[in-house]
């Protein structure tokens, strides 16, 4: 395990902290994203759909509580659970077919925290705001 915090001072800065990220994951990592709304989850998402070289100009959030970005050196799915109300919903995302080959981002971990219960990030990240601009984010990598 190893635990690395950084300060960033720019959104650019903390998608390039997402790209750096990236290049270290082969296909079956759960990376679970910390901290509240605004915080910069989805930025550190953006830039590892850019790092895995998904082929997206945005990769804007649809509806679904499952985004799938594919084409890339791994397919990314990009989970956001601030919406769904408890494990029993978490269980039905189909994760686990996900995690096969891919690369699981999850934002708002916490609000399926029992079903977690068998996995194992392999990255944590959170995120803590600093000021309007400052982010400091510490990265918690597993083995
Ligand atoms: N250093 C920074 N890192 C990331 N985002 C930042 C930073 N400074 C300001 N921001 C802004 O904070 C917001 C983060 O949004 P977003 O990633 O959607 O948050 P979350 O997914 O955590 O709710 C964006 O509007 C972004 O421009
Ligand atoms: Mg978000």
């Amino acid at each position: 395990m190893r635990n690395e915090v950084l300060l960033t001072s720019s959104e650019e800065e903390t998608e390039e902290l997402g790209e750096r990220l990236s290049r270290r994951l082969v296909g079956g990592e759960l990376v679970t994203l910390h901290g509240g709304l605004g915080a910069g989850k989805t930025v550190v998402v953006r830039g590892m759909a850019r790092g895995l070289g998904v082929p997206c100009g945005v990769c804007s959030p649809t509806y679904t509580l499952v985004n799938e970005y594919p084409g890339g050196r791994l397919p990314l799915y990009h989970v956001d659970l601030y919406r769904l109300g408890g494990a029993a919903e978490v269980e039905g995302l189909g994760l686990d077919e996900c995690l096969e080959s891919g690369v699981v981002a999850v934002e708002w971990p916490e609000v399926g925290a029992p079903f977690w219960g068998g996995y194992r990030p392999r990255l944590e990240v959170r995120i803590e705001v600093v000021d309007e601009t400052k982010r400091r984010i510490t990265v918690e990598e597993r083995r």
